[in-house]
């Protein structure tokens, strides 16, 4: 099959696209012939060996974790899918005509959008899901602060904290305001024409989608007692102290059963996937470079087939 491998952790160059031998579906597994695969920070952060010490890698190593896609084969175990069910999970070597994934980590794909859109659901849906419903438990009527609001995770926060009926905020800049208007929330700040601190108060929770100063300006904008996730390094304690609230990194989770749920809301039109551009899977190297850029707005795909 072909496949977007890294024979050694590196630049964007690194990419290569090329023969690779199909992956065996486990026992209680499904092999997947994939339709498309979604692209996340994560992806260049692990080319680049950023994650090293989290995820290692055994290269040559097929680089992605999201898919969408068709059952090809069934494990023996499996009686939960059925071979030309569309799906989506989370595996290792997304950006490859096939994928292998154990039966927990698919869900159906939603049927009321292309199946290749499907692919920017897993890690990005996954992981807005977990912060706001698993570890912050978002309540209506609470003021929650998106920060990087435009973002493959931020578009997802968006929604879902509205869906819980919070007052939502989000931060992004220029024509994706528009944007983030349109996905329902209360207030957009742009970032880079306006001072975030004097347009945001007193929030009851932040989700940091962006790290950095963002993160550290984030403390202020809290109320006493408020609580900052963020999703992209472990947030300073002192700095938590100072302003008197709590602050946590979270890391996204992404089983078939939490993805089953975000398909129905998308089924059900409570939920939109917003796509900054789709490419072919031989354009790998284009489309991390996008990532990289910081820029993209919503999610950025490659369509294997
Ligand atoms: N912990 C986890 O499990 C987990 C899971 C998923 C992602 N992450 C991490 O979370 C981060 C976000 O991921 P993502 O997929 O959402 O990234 P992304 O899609 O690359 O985010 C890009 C967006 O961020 C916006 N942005 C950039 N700087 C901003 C700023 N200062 N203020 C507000 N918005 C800003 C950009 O809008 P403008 O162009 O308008 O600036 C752009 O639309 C990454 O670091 C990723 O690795 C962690």
């Amino acid at each position: 099959m072909k496949a977007v491998r890294i024979h050694d952790y590196g630049e964007a160059d690194a990419l290569v696209y090329e023969d690779a031998p199909i992956p065996e579906a486990p026992p209680d597994g499904v092999l997947i012939k994939v339709r498309a695969a979604g692209v996340n920070p994560v992806d260049w952060k692990i080319r680049k060996g950023l994650m090293r010490a989290m995820r290692p890698l055994q290269f040559p190593a097929i680089m992605g974790s999201d898919i969408a896609g068709t059952v090809a084969l069934t494990g023996p175990l499996v009686t939960r899918l059925k071979e030309g069910d569309h799906v989506i999970a989370r595996v290792d070597g997304a950006y490859a005509e096939f994928a292998a994934a154990k039966t927990d980590a698919v869900a159906p794909a939603p049927t009321s959008i292309p199946l290749s859109h499907a692919a920017g659901i897993p890690i990005a849906a996954g992981t807005a899901w977990t912060v706001l419903f698993d570890s912050a438990n978002v309540r209506a009527g609470q003021k929650v602060l998106i920060q990087g609001g435009s973002g493959g995770v931020g578009i997802f926060a968006v929604q879902l904290a509205k869906l819980a009926g919070a007052h939502v905020i989000a931060t992004t800049s220029g024509p994706n305001v528009a944007m983030v208007k349109s996905l329902g929330a209360d207030e957009v700040v742009d970032y880079r024409a306006v001072d975030v601190a004097s347009a945001v108060k007193d929030a009851d929770l932040v989700v940091d989608c962006v790290g950095g100063e963002t993160l550290k300006r984030s403390f202020g904008l809290l109320r006493k007692g408020g609580l900052l996730i963020t999703i992209v390094s472990p947030p300073e304690e002192a700095l938590a102290k100072e302003y008197g609230v709590s602050a946590r990194f979270e890391r996204g989770n992404m089983n078939g059963i939490r993805l089953q749920e975000i398909s129905g809301l998308i089924d059900a039109g409570k939920l939109k996937v917003v796509i900054e551009k789709e490419l072919p899977l031989a354009e790998a190297k284009a489309a991390h470079e996008l990532s990289e850029s910081g820029r993209a707005r919503g999610k950025i795909i490659l369509r294997v087939a």
